[in-house]
């Protein structure tokens, strides 16, 4: 089957089934094409919480799927890739967050999007990485638990007079991006501007013109009148910012995130027809999770 009949049964079964496809920005590109949105993680969760649509099939990571699920739990969605998972997000047990808890009793737990459902059905709010400093510094308590990034947390420690207990994960993604690769890269192309997510190290951070979410970078090629850019982050960003710029030169740092690039057009294709793989959470869990990210919906 060619990806063109792949695509048009991808919009006969859409109207069939009054479905939206939601896709983050680090979708392969043909993906990227067939959706009718895309973004980051809160412009994806305030999707979908807005859509009419009662199918929502989410082309992204796992915990992004489910937490369009905790906030529309009367909404079908489906992710094309049930495997399609975040390498981040595995690396918070709720075991050990109890334990955390149990050493901090008065610190707030804030969690990035990017966990589990259990981690955020014992958070007190959620944050994503556009919202991270200003959830953090909204928090009544002094001292917030940042689960489980330790790179996003210590980026937002740097611009809050908050004390941040950092947990120890961390995103490979991210961490492959070296500040010698960077360095070689400027030196290559020195007109070029250096942009970078917060979940990249703090040595390489420090080299940045412009470090922010995959939102925030969007926004920030947008406006400026730089022409060229080394992208620090997933390497299908560059697909979306050459989509929305095509007068400007964009760079890839070679990285790329497995889960992302898990779903094909012939599996959101299969999701649609099939209504494939369903999103189930624990009710009770899921209730929990609804406030911490309610809470983070109310905040930003
Ligand atoms: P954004 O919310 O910035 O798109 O980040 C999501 C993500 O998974 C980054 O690795
Ligand atoms: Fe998770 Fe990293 Fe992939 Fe983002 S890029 S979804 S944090 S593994």
């Amino acid at each position: 089957m060619t990806d063109q009949s792949i695509i048009q049964d991808i919009n006969r079964l859409k109207k069939e089934k009054d479905a939206v496809i939601l896709a983050h920005v680090y979708q392969d590109g043909e993906i990227q094409d067939i959706a009718d949105f895309t973004g980051d993680s809160l412009a994806l969760s305030k999707k979908a919480v807005d859509t009419d649509a009662e199918l929502i099939v989410f082309c992204g990571v796992s915990f992004m799927a489910e937490t369009a699920h905790i906030l529309n739990p009367d909404k079908t969605v489906l992710i094309p890739k049930l495997e399609a998972g975040c390498g981040l997000a595995d690396m918070a047990t709720i075991e050990e967050l109890q334990k955390q808890k149990e050493k901090y009793p008065d610190a707030a737990v804030v969690s990035y999007v990017n966990s589990s459902s259990e981690i955020k059905s014992i958070s007190d709010v959620c944050c994503t990485s556009s919202n991270a400093v200003d959830i953090v510094n909204a928090m009544k308590q002094d001292t917030i638990l940042f689960v489980p990034d330790k790179n996003l947390g210590s980026f937002v420690a740097e611009q809050t007079d908050k004390k941040i207990i950092l947990w120890g994960g961390y995103c490979y993604v991210h961490e492959n991006i070296t500040p010698d690769h960077l360095n070689d890269m400027k030196k290559q192309h020195p007109a070029a501007e250096v942009i970078v997510h917060p979940e990249c190290t703090k040595p390489v951070r420090d080299i940045a013109d412009f470090i922010g979410g995959t939102g925030h970078m969007a926004s920030y090629v947008k406006e400026s009148d730089t022409k060229e850019f080394i992208v620090g982050t997933e390497d299908n960003f560059a697909y979306r910012l050459r989509k929305d710029n095509p007068k400007k030169t964009f760079f890839e740092v070679k990285t790329e995130c497995i889960g992302m690039r898990k779903s094909s057009l012939a599996d959101v294709r299969n999701a649609l027809e099939k209504e494939q793989h369903k999103i189930k959470i624990d009710e009770d869990v899921r209730k929990k999770a609804y406030k911490a990210l309610d809470n983070m919906m109310n905040m930003s």
